[in-house]
C-alpha cells in the first residue's frame, strides 16, 4: 500500500520504518528540514535501539519530504503521527494536528481515496476535528476527493519502539466506517499474521502471541490512550507511594512489590519504585484527561494522585541526598543519567533534569554522564548549569555523592573500586533500586536506595 507519515519523530519514523520493512511504500514527510536532512543523509535523527541497522536496510525503499504534495496527500493510507505536547492548561495542544489537516486539504487531489489516520495521542473529539477541517477545506477548493478519517492510538514505548511496532499486543482502531477498519487491516496483516520474517537483531521473544485487532469507536479509540498511560503511570507512582510507607515502617519496597506483582491480576511490571516516570507521554497525558475530566466537571482523583505522588518523587532523591550529606551547598554530585528512562535520548520531562536543576539551585557543583542524552541536553538545556563528564567514573571525580537517575546497562556493571578510587565521599543514592546494595556496602560505600 501506500503509505504517507507526518511527522517523523520516535513514532512516526519506527512506524515508517516498520511499514517500509514489511512491504509498504512509505513516504515520511516532517516540516523540520534538519529531520529530513538527516534522514536522506541515512541517519535517524533520534536514537533507538536497531533504529539504525533497520533503516539502513529499508532507506532507499523510503520517500522523504519536508511537504505533501497531491501525490503523497493522496496516498491509499496517511498516518498523522505529529507531537501533541501539552498547553498550560494541560489540554493537548492539536495545533500540530491541525496543521496537518490543513495541509492534507490543500494537497488531497481529486481522484484521492484517501483514509487518514490520527496515530498521535490526541483527544476525544479529534478524529471528527480533523474530517471538518479536511472536508471544509476539499470543499473551499471545490475538490471532491474520498476520504475517511480513523483514529489508531500508538502504544509503542521509546528504547523498544521497534520491537512494540512489529510485535504488539494489540492494535486499536477507531472508526465510524467498516471500509476504514479493512484499510488499516490491510495495512497491518504482515504484523497481525506476523507473516514478515524477524529483522536482524529483533527476534520475537517466545510467549508473544499474535497482536489482537481491536475496532471501536474514534471516542473509544481515543480515550483508551489516555486510560492506558494513566493506569502504567498510577502503578508506578503505587509503587512509590508504597515505598515511603515502607521506609517508614521499615520493610524494603523491592520485596514487598515483588510479592505484590507476582499476584497474576496484577502483573510484575510498572511497579519499580525509584524518581519516579518521566518522558514526553506520561505526565502530558495524565494532565490531559485532568483536563478532560474538568471540562465535563467530573473529579479524577487517581489520575490527580498520580500526578502528585510523582512530583514528589523527584524530591525524594535530593532529601535523602541532604541526608546523606546533610549540607547540598558546595558539595560535588555526580549524576549518573539524564534521560528519562534507559536506551533513549529522549530527556522530556526527566526527573534527571529535574533533579539537576534543584541540586544545582541549592548551590551544588554537579557532574553529569549520560551514555546518549549528553548532546541533546547541551542543546535542549543550555542554562542547566552542570559539568558534562566522559564517563561514569569521570563524573563522580571528587564527588561527595553520585546519584543513578537512569539505569543504563553502562551504570550496573560500572568498575566501583575504580569509583570509590576518584569519589571524595562514600555517598551512593540509588534513584532506581538497580545497584547492589550489598556489593557497594562491602566495598565501603553508604547505599540509599527508594523505599528499602
Ligand atoms: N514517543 C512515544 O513514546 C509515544 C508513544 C505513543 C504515542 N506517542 C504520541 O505520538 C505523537 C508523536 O510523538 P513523538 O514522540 O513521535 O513526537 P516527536 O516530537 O518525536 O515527533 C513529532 C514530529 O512531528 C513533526 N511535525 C510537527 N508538525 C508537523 C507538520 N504539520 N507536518 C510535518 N511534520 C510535523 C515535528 O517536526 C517532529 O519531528 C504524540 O501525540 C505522542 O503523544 C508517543
Amino acid at each position: 500500500m501506500r503509505v504517507t507519515i507526518i511527522g517523523t519523530g520516535y513514532v512516526g519514523l519506527t512506524t515508517g520504518v516498520a511499514l517500509a520493512y514489511v512491504g509498504h511504500e512509505v513516504t515520511a514527510i516532517d516540516k523540520k528540514e534538519s529531520v529530513i536532512e538527516s534522514l536522506l543523509a541515512g541517519r535517524p535523527p533520534l536514537h533507538e535501539p536497531g533504529l539504525p541497522e533497520l533503516f539502513a536496510e529499508v532507506r532507499r525503499r523510503m520517500r522523504f519530504d519536508v511537504a505533501l504534495g497531491p501525490e503523497t496527500a493522496g496516498a491509499d493510507v496517511v498516518l498523522i503521527c505529529v507531537g501533541t505536547p501539552p498547553q498550560q492548561n494541560g489540554d493537548a495542544d492539536l495545533r500540530y494536528v491541525e496543521e496537518a489537516a490543513r495541509a492534507l486539504a490543500e494537497q488531497l487531489p481529486e481522484d484521492a481515496d484517501t483514509l487518514v489516520v490520527n496515530k498521535s495521542t490526541v483527544p476525544v473529539g479529534s478524529a471528527r476535528r480533523v474530517e471538518a477541517i479536511v472536508r471544509e477545506g476539499l470543499a473551499r477548493r471545490g475538490v471532491r476527493a474520498k476520504v475517511a478519517v480513523a483514529s489508531n492510538p500508538e502504544f509503542l514505548r521509546e528504547g523498544s519502539a521497534l520491537y512494540d511496532t512489529f510485535y504488539p499486543d494489540r492494535i486499536v482502531v477507531g472508526a465510524e466506517d467498516g471500509g476504514a477498519v479493512e484499510r488499516l487491516q490491510r495495512l497491518y496483516r504482515p504484523i497481525l499474521e506476523q507473516s514478515f520474517p524477524p529483522p536482524k537483531g529483533l527476534a520475537r521473544t517466545d510467549g508473544q502471541g499474535l497482536p489482537v485487532f481491536i475496532t471501536m469507536t474514534p471516542t473509544s479509540a481515543e480515550l483508551c490512550k489516555y486510560a492506558a498511560n494513566t493506569f502504567l503511570a498510577m502503578k508506578v507512582s503505587f509503587a512509590n507511594e508504597i515505598a515511603g510507607i515502607a521506609e517508614r515502617v521499615g520493610a524494603d519496597v523491592t520485596e514487598v512489590m515483588r510479592a505484590v506483582g507476582l499476584d497474576r491480576r496484577i502483573g510484575a511490571r510498572y511497579l519499580g519504585a525509584g524518581a519516579g516516570w518521566g518522558g514526553s507521554c506520561f505526565g502530558k497525558d495524565v494532565r490531559a484527561l485532568l483536563a478532560l475530566g474538568e471540562q465535563y466537571g467530573y473529579e479524577m482523583p487517581l489520575a490527580a494522585g498520580t500526578l502528585r505522588v510523582n512530583e514528589r518523587q523527584r524530591r525524594v532523591v535530593v532529601d535523602k541526598l541532604q541526608a546523606a550529606l546533610k549540607v547540598i551547598r558546595g558539595s560535588t554530585v555526580g549524576l549518573w543519567g539524564l534521560t528519562f528512562k534507559p536506551n533513549t535520548d529522549d530527556l522530556r520531562d526527566a526527573p534527571a533534569v529535574d533533579v539537576a536543576k534543584m541540586l544545582v539551585g541549592m548551590g551544588a557543583r554537579v557532574r553529569a554522564y549520560d551514555p546518549v542524552g549528553m548532546e541533546r541536553a547541551r542543546r535542549e538545556h543550555p542554562d542547566l548549569g552542570v559539568e558534562y563528564a566522559a564517563s561514569p567514573v569521570e563524573a563522580a571525580e571528587a564527588a561527595d555523592a553520585v546519584v543513578l537517575m537512569t539505569e543504563w546497562d553502562e551504570f550496573l556493571h560500572v568498575d566501583w573500586q575504580a569509583v570509590a578510587a576518584v569519589m571524595r565521599g562514600r555517598v551512593v543514592v540509588d534513584g532506581r533500586n538497580a545497584l547492589d546494595r550489598a556489593a557497594l556496602e562491602r566495598l565501603g560505600f553508604r547505599y540509599w536506595g527508594i523505599g528499602r
